[in-house]
């Protein structure tokens, strides 16, 4: 037994220090991934101190309690005053310890974990390790040395992409490129043992910030930055943080002091730290782990351990959601009434894993393994014992009631029965069952095994431990869960509403397609709402109006005009644009622009020049209104959920932090009176300021100051039928 000393423990997390065979070891110790809080950097800081001042001890290494090693510095911190050392006064202490220091890493390391490493003289990792530098995804840059001494271990080009992207690699791949020394099984006893055979050879213990070979070896061309500039440009459009982690980059090849380019990495790290987006993407960082809690589910609320499932239905949905089963490693197997239309399915599921192949996102032995675990049959007889059955057949209540049905008779009387309806009562469906308590919304984004949201749709009789298990199951899918009350259009699909609305009654009033979806799409959006709707198809409103009788609405009076001449959209070459053969990129449609006249002329709307901006405003704060709406109905349960679900499900740009952290920064007052000129201008009585925004402007406030779901006077609203119109 060895003495064990608690440093740093005052203050947040703490770092564990006992002397093994004469090697000090300096456990972090700050549950649940120990992040580099102030109670670590000074018990790291007092640990180094100690472990140099006492003659026993003749090398030491840094390793990490629990699961992860270190997640990097601590989030949360960010924005404050900042207590207590620095992270860069305890690096140097790491980095200029007179005796050998091995990182043990033991679990995750990630940021400031991995930038801890990399001060270490040498670095092993358990085979279970994986390791990264994601603080691009927080609007910020790797600011404690990382993209100094990383590019000097693995080379620029490969630290570019790794700190770009932002990605986790595992540790046999950070063996691959020289991140870490070796692999272990045995992390901590092999991490003293080599840490001891290093203090007694004559071996130099070498220093990253030393290496100079491939930093210099990239001087003099411009190539990698160039590659790293198209990178940045593809998958982090309007993101301010990588191309200051160019410039750092660029400072560790061109600066022949090390201390030099850790001083640029410095200053580039402030600005980033500053910048608006920062704020925005962390509040997404903290917003989705919100998210994923239920106000009144409790913490210890027990889970249904879910080993097996079955989907309903091979369709496009049906096929993406087994997918994200096998992708996490849960057998799934699909049920469909049809043998042609299973066969096409699983044939598509085949050629999508074939397609990872293809693009080396997976190998031919882990499709094999990942797609074994999907099997199918015509029979519901062989899915009575799995654990969750998700329905992903088309949209019709009495299909998926009688569907629901001949579920409960069939499958064990624990499973947990979930439906991706995209707009349909949850509790007509769990009142087919005799088990309205295991019956659960899932709404799934299409394509599923891609789009992270998932809305889940808590019914009136919804049971805690179906709600929590299925929260639960979300985070093991990968996916960023929102739950939503069960209320006409959930909560993504009614605020989309509102702003398709807006974007078609700008083309009544002036603009063109292409003008609205470029102001959008310069605001960040991923595609704008023309774009969109013709990669949807203009087609299946316009069927569902003229199969129910319906006139269109005046917004979709352009809409249903386009389909009635046969301009479906993408998917025949023809909509709001119009496409070449085998090709998505949209073209302009001058042949359009009488319908649109036509269609304001017959409504009597003047056409006029519409500004980019007020394009923005009215639909993006059609989105504002709709959330404020929603959020006092309490259909969703905070602000924040509703920027989860518009960066995951609709291609809002997660630098702004959603559409109601936009609000926020704009400021609740200012929307106030954005929203009112528009309903002057327009007279659309759907920019009346919701009587949330109107209270929040008054009292100064935000979005995410209202109060909690809990304190509404609308706190019955889960169980109340007053909530939302049921007219679905
Ligand atoms: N700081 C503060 N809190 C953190 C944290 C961090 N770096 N990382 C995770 N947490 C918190 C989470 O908020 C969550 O808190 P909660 O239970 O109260 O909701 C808890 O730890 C557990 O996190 P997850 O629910 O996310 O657990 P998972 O197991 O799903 O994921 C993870 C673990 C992969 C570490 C994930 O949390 C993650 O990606 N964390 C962020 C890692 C990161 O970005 N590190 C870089 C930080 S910036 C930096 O280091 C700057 C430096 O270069 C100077």
């Amino acid at each position: 037994m060895h003495l064990q000393i608690i440093l740093g423990s005052q203050m947040k997390g703490a770092v564990l220090y006992e002397v093994i065979n004469n090697v000090a070891v300096l456990t972090v110790d700050n549950p649940p991934v120990n992040p580099l809080s102030d109670g670590v950097r000074q018990g790291a800081f007092d640990g180094m101190v100690r472990a140099e001042e006492d003659p026993n001890v003749k090398a030491i290494v840094i390793t990490g309690k629990g699961r992860a090693f270190i997640a990097g510095a601590d989030i949360s911190e960010f924005g404050g005053t900042g207590e207590g050392h620095s992270l860069n006064e305890v690096f140097r202490k790491i980095e200029f310890s007179s005796k050998p220091v091995v990182a043990a890493i033991n679990g995750l390391a990630l940021g400031g974990g991995l930038e801890t490493a990399l001060c270490c003289n040498y670095r092993i990792a358990s085979k279970e390790a994986f390791m990264g530098l994601p603080e691009v995804n927080l609007g910020l840059l790797p600011g404690a040395g990382g993209t100094q001494r990383l590019p000097r271990l693995i080379g620029p080009s490969e630290a570019l992409k790794m700190i770009i992207s932002g990605a986790h690699i595992s540790a046999n791949k950070a063996y691959s490129l020289g991140v870490v020394d070796l692999i272990s099984d045995n992390i901590l006893e092999d991490s003293i043992k080599f840490a001891l055979d290093k203090a007694q050879s004559a071996d130099h213990h070498p220093k990253v910030r030393d290496l100079n070979e491939k930093v210099i070896e990239a001087r003099g061309s411009d190539n990698v930055l160039i590659e790293a500039k198209a990178l940045a440009a593809k998958t982090r459009k309007g993101q301010f943080a990588p191309g200051q982690i160019i410039k750092c980059i660029e400072a560790a090849i061109d600066c022949d002091d090390f201390d030099e380019g850790l001083k640029k990495e410095g200053e580039y790290f402030l600005e980033c730290l500053l910048h608006p987006q920062r704020e925005a993407m962390i509040h997404i960082f903290f917003g989705e782990r919100a998210a994923s809690k239920i106000v009144d589910v409790p913490k210890e609320t027990q889970l249904k351990k879910i080993s097996s499932a079955a989907v309903i239905g091979s369709g496009t949905m049906g096929g993406g959601i087994a997918m994200c089963f096998a992708n996490a490693g849960i057998p799934v197997h699909i049920i469909d009434q049809d043998a042609n239309n299973l066969k096409r399915g699983i044939g598509v599921i085949e050629a999508n894993y074939s397609y990872m192949v293809k693009r080396g996102r997976i190998n031919e032995d882990q499709k094999n393994s990942v797609f074994g675990l999907i099997t199918s049959s015509l029979n519901y007889e062989d899915i009575k014992n799995v654990d969750i059955v998700v329905e992903a057949v088309y949209e019709n209540l009495e299909l998926k009631t009688s569907i629901f049905k001949s579920l409960d008779e069939h499958v064990n009387s624990d499973a947990i029965l979930a439906s991706n309806t995209s707009g349909l009562d949850i509790d007509s469906i769990a009142q087919a069952t005799n088990r309205p308590e295991k019956v659960v919304g899932t709404h799934f984004f299409s394509p599923a095994n891609i789009m992270r949201l998932l809305e889940v749709v808590r019914g009136d009789a919804s049971s805690h431990e179906t709600l929590a298990t299925v929260m639960s199951l979300g985070k093991k899918l990968k996916k960023a869960s929102v739950v939503s009350l069960n209320a006409p259009g959930f909560i993504g699909n009614r605020m989309l509403s509102g702003y398709t609305t807006q974007a078609n009654m700008l083309l009544l009033e002036g603009a063109l397609p292409h003008q609205v979806d470029q102001a959008l799409e310069s605001f960040g959006m991923s595609m704008g709402p023309f774009r969109m709707l013709d990669l949807v198809g203009l087609d299946l409103g316009w069927r569902a109006r003229k199969l129910g009788g319906k006139d269109a609405p005046l917004a979709s009076k352009i809409n249903d005009e386009l389909c009635e001449q046969g301009r479906f959209g993408q998917k025949n070459s023809k909509g709001f644009y119009n496409y070449s053969e085998g090709s998505r990129a949209p073209n302009p449609a001058p042949e359009n622009e009488d319908v649109y006249r036509r269609i304001s002329a017959n409504n009597g709307i003047e056409r006029r020049d519409i500004s980019d901006e007020e394009i923005v405003d009215r639909c993006i704060l059609s989105l504002v209104n709709e959330g404020a709406q929603i959020l006092s109905e309490g259909v969703a349960q905070r602000a924040v959920d509703m920027d989860v679900v518009y960066i995951n499900g609709y291609g809002f740009p997660i630098w702004r932090g959603g559409p109601m952290h936009h609000a926020n920064t704009l400021g609740i007052k200012e929307v106030v009176e954005r929203l009112n000129k528009y309903k002057v201008l327009t007279k659309d009585a759907s920019f009346t300021p919701s009587k949330m925004l109107l209270e929040l402007a008054a009292n100064g406030k935000k979005l995410e100051n209202a109060p909690e779901i809990n304190d509404r006077e609308e706190k019955l609203a889960f169980n109340s039928p007053s909530v939302g119109n049921k007219n679905f």
